[in-house]
């Protein structure tokens, strides 16, 4: 039987009920597979599963798609049923009594490349909402995808940087057939918009089979970068998110965003890379 509850007084409640170990997997519903796997992994390592559904307002910017974001609680709860134990889906005014939050976390530089720098402000928000969330469940482990390259690699460094008692599992990029990475906001692409998506997981095979020379990784991304509007299409050391050169040896995030009609679509890989081999 999976409980739902929707105040931070009741999940306290009934997250003091649970022994044993406790697995959080953060959504903001409409969930779809990419989800699931990452709630099927935690059935894997956990005792009890709770799932968080609440599009959080505080990590969208201004004239992004806060409001229309998809929302199906009935949906997601019949999806969850049996696979979580608890779901948390709280209202805004559960969540921030006091909104803008009085308090809120800030990250640094790191917030402000990439995704930082096309939605200012947010990762603080994803930053702060996941704080709370943690306070509020105290998980033993939080799962969260490698679809969301930047925002996994902060909440590591928050996880670590401010000490949070629990470990942290990424779970890899879960696809459709025709390649395109699972996504809540797919369903804004047209049939045609959605070829044309195809560009960036296109884009990601391309590097992984020019892998693991890493000049050539270098080329590939330059030279498959089809007629899409995008934002970046960035070759990272995936330690530190610094920019490689032809000179890098190790493991690399291949980072990619592009523009298709009104939707951002985000997708990446990592490869492991060689200098001149
Ligand atoms: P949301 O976009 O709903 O994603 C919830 C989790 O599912 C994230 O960890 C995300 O990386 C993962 N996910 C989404 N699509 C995936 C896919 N195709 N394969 C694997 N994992 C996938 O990310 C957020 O919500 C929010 O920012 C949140 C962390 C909940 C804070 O509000």
């Amino acid at each position: 039987m999976t409980k739902v509850v929707t105040t931070p007084d009741e999940l306290r409640a009934a997250r003091a009920e649970l022994t044993g170990k406790v697995a959080l997997v953060p959504t903001m519903g409409a969930l779809h597979d990419g989800h699931m796997t990452l709630v099927r992994r935690a059935r894997e390592i956990a005792d009890h599963v709770i799932v968080s559904i609440f599009v959080n307002p505080l990590q969208f910017g201004p004239g992004e798609d806060f409001e229309r974001y998809p929302r199906d609680l009935e949906a997601d709860l019949a999806t969850l049923a049996g696979a979580a134990d608890l779901v948390f889906a709280p209202e805004v005014a559960d969540m921030y009594p006091v909104l803008p939050p009085r308090v809120s976390v800030t990250c640094g530089e790191i917030a402000t490349l990439f995704e930082g720098a096309i939605r200012p402000g947010h990762f603080d928000g994803v930053a702060t909402v996941v704080t709370k969330l943690f306070t509020l469940t105290a998980p033993d482990v939080a799962i969260f995808g490698q679809k969301d390259a930047q925002q996994l690699f902060i909440i590591r460094s928050l996880v670590e940087d401010l000490n949070l008692p629990l470990t942290l599992e990424a779970v890899p990029i879960a696809r459709a057939d025709d390649g395109l990475a699972l996504s809540s906001r797919n369903i804004y692409l047209s049939a045609e918009e959605r070829k044309a998506a195809l560009a960036l997981s296109r884009l990601v095979r391309a590097a992984e089979a020019a892998a693991p020379n890493t000049a050539a990784v270098l080329r590939a991304v330059a030279d498959n970068r089809a007629d899409l509007d995008w934002d970046y299409t960035a070759v990272l050391d995936h330690r530190t998110f610094a920019q490689i050169d032809e000179s890098f040896s190790g493991e690399a995030l291949v980072m990619i965003a592009a523009r298709v009609g009104g939707t951002r679509l985000l997708d990446n890989t990592i490869v492991h890379l060689r200098a001149g081999e």
